[in-house]
């Protein structure tokens, strides 16, 4: 990140000035038990994101105001916040397209504070961990997954709208069952339980079940669709939910299995030519276990 901000944020092509109120409040009880909203004026240019004036506020008002960010480009998934009403990427969202003069910002429902505008986020992460959220394959012996496996263009395209998840926390905060129910999954890890369950490379079908249907699991959803109205990058994991829902159904019922998984290409392909040119790739790192 820039370490002077007015070399990015010009704000003398301001063209209203906008009050930011923002909850503050840390442990060390500077701002009370409850915390407390305080008033930020930022003089406002076209463009000017609610990340940048909280960056121009940190710069030159208050440098004790925290939040989380990184990437600033809707990527890394850390600057969400409660915005305006509304839970949003703060680096997505425009100042003056809130058309407000009075823009409240508050830490995402849902989750602990640690301090002002950054949540702990443990819940959602523990139970995306839980899902096992990588590829699993339980029926290829172990020194054969070093191959490709077989995909087909209709498999990927099966999957791809629920792998651009940015574990960015938004719809845990707007769902309603997340906000009532503790051991409730809740529908970022539920999405990527059927990202990989949809996933031909994929045998953990059985495996993530325990995690997903149990008695404050999956069938706990009602569906209120709220998650994916909030997701900044369309996965709607509401959608996800429904058909996870329908493969464990199907399983249970009429004793479906998961489609037949995708086969391993041989690792050496005998009418494969390299390219010229094409470096060699590196020596393994560690030592390789016979
Ligand atoms: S599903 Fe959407 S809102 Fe939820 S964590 Fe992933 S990107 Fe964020
Ligand atoms: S700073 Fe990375 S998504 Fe906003």
């Amino acid at each position: 990140m820039c370490s002077d901000p007015n070399k990015v944020i010009d704000v003398t092509k301001a063209v209203q000035d906008v009050i930011l109120r923002i909850y503050r409040w840390d442990s060390s009880g500077t701002w009370g038990e409850d915390g407390r909203l305080v008033d930020y004026k930022v003089p406002v240019p076209s463009g000017m994101t609610i990340l940048d004036a909280l960056i121009w506020i940190k710069a030159n008002l208050d440098h004790t105001l925290s939040w989380r960010a990184a990437c600033r480009m809707g990527v890394c998934g850390s600057c969400g916040m409660f915005i305006h009403g509304k839970p949003l990427l703060a680096c997505q969202t425009q100042v003056l397209k809130l058309h407000a003069d009075v823009i409240e910002i508050r830490p995402l429902p849902n989750y602990p504070i640690v301090k002002d505008l950054v949540t702990d986020q443990s819940r959602m992460i523990d139970a995306h961990t839980r899902i096992k959220p990588y590829i699993i394959r339980t029926g290829t012996p172990p020194e054969a997954v070093a191959g490709e496996f077989h995909q087909t263009e209709e498999e990927l395209v099966r999957y791809l709208q629920f792998s651009y998840c940015l574990k960015c926390g938004l719809c845990m905060s707007a769902c309603p069952t997340v906000a009532s129910l503790q051991e409730f999954p809740g529908p970022q890890p539920l999405g990527q339980a059927l990202r990989y369950v949809y996933d031909t490379r994929d045998e953990g079908f059985d495996e993530r079940l325990k995690e997903i249907d149990n008695a404050f699991g999956i069938f706990r959803c009602h569906f209120a669709g709220a998650c994916s109205e909030a997701c900044p990058k369309g996965i709607d994991p509401a959608f996800a939910i429904q058909l996870l829902k329908k493969e464990i159904v199907k399983r249970a019922i009429m004793g479906c299995q998961a489609p037949e998984s995708a086969g391993l290409m041989p690792v050496q392909q005998d009418n494969a030519v390299k390219a010229p040119n094409v470096p060699a790739t590196p020596a393994f790192t560690v030592e390789q276990k016979k």
